[in-house]
């Protein structure tokens, strides 16, 4: 039996999308073998890929001045790439620190290029608010500008794309698709699937192509985003079930009522897990209110003592994936676009007997 699944990643995806998987399973279409075992480059799959692209293109409104690539080696991979191809310029760029991610992004250009972390809030190490794009302070030299729109441990965000004169680039792992954005502010969007878009194995890169051509030529071809755009990310054979999942949660959200409508709904869903924490005596979320994610809901018990007994009650309760990552502890509850009102009530139901019985 299927239970509300509240992990941070690879996350809940909608049951009507993995109904349909199931069905085309051992054959797609009249093509006598499943999607998996189909050569990339025939005519039936290369149409799957290409509806797959043209309805995230809708979806996300991206404009004819950028690409879609559909890569492998996930957002980790796209911590070193990035300085590799766009950081060559200048050797410089500028980052925002504001939870465990962009810090592991900050590490990783660091290996390839100068890093200016131009704002942080790391202060104390407890990334409980997100610097305010108003206090970024850009250094002349910097090729790009990296930051991190929702960090998906510290459940911290920075919700309005800053309008900035750089390059500016977004690690959009676990909020792309949460909501309408406007692809003209960014350089270059990515984001691991695992989240919102499908099934783990398939990274997601928006890019600006006037800003690609630049990217590096003495790097290998397979680290170059202009390389795998030239082959419509066929340079290799691409992860090919993933990206036709991919496509399935894509018409799932279109005829769901598009990001306008997730939208709205992913605000109610947060609004009332958080209405209801901030109620509580015994719950607590540590967030700045205006910093506070849409996606990913930390929260503590005022009583640590508790949380594991907390986390064995609410897995029985059918409440999967409730604990906090571990550099964090306490609670999180990830409520990706898949996760319905229903499981919010879920959860907070849960929540009040276990204060009942335990406050
Ligand atoms: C914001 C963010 N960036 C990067 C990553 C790393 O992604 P991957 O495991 O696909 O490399 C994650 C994974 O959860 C994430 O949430």
């Amino acid at each position: 039996m299927r239970k509300w699944n509240f992990c941070a990643g690879p996350a809940v995806i909608s049951e009507e999308v993995l109904g349909e998987v199931k069905e085309e399973l051992l054959e797609w279409g009249n093509s006598g073998m499943s999607i998996m075992e189909m050569s990339h480059r025939s005519s039936i799959y290369d149409q799957v890929a290409v509806d797959a692209k043209n309805d995230l293109i809708e979806i996300l409104s991206v404009p004819e001045s950028h690409d879609v690539l559909f890569l492998q080696g996930g957002a980790t991979q796209q911590f070193a790439t990035i300085p590799m191809n766009f950081g060559h310029t200048t050797n410089e760029a500028d980052y925002i620190l504001s939870g465990s991610w962009s810090k592991k992004a900050i590490a990783e250009a660091s290996k390839v290029i100068k890093v200016n972390t131009i704002a942080s809030s790391e202060d104390g190490g407890g990334f409980n608010y997100a610097p305010d794009p108003s206090s970024w302070k850009f250094s002349p030299n910097a090729s790009y500008v990296h930051y991190c729109p929702n960090e998906t441990i510290q459940g911290v965000s920075i919700h309005d794309a800053p309008n900035i004169p750089k390059p500016l680039i977004a690690d959009m792992s676990s909020v792309i698709l949460s909501a309408p954005i406007d692809i003209s502010r960014f350089s270059m969007i990515y984001a691991g699937a695992q989240k919102n878009i499908g099934p783990a194995g398939l990274t997601m890169v928006i890019i600006d192509k006037k800003f690609m051509a630049d990217d590096n030529e003495d790097l290998p071809n397979i680290l170059r985003y202009s390389k795998h755009a030239a082959s419509n990310s066929m340079l290799n054979t691409p992860p090919t079930f993933a990206w036709y999942m991919a496509g399935k949660v894509f018409k799932w959200i279109k005829r769901s009522g598009g990001l306008d409508y997730f939208k709205n709904q992913n605000n109610l869903k947060a609004l009332t897990l958080y209405s209801f924490i901030d109620e509580s005596d015994f719950y607590q979320n540590p967030v700045k209110v205006k910093n506070r994610s849409i996606m990913n809901v930390p929260f503590i018990l005022k009583n640590p003592s508790l949380d594991a007994i907390f986390l064995k009650e609410s897995e029985s309760a059918g409440l999967l994936n409730l604990k906090g990552h571990r550099s964090v502890g306490g609670m999180r509850a990830s409520i990706y676009n898949a996760m319905p009102m229903e499981g919010i009530n879920a959860l907070i139901d849960f929540m009040k007997d276990f204060e009942a019985t335990n406050g």
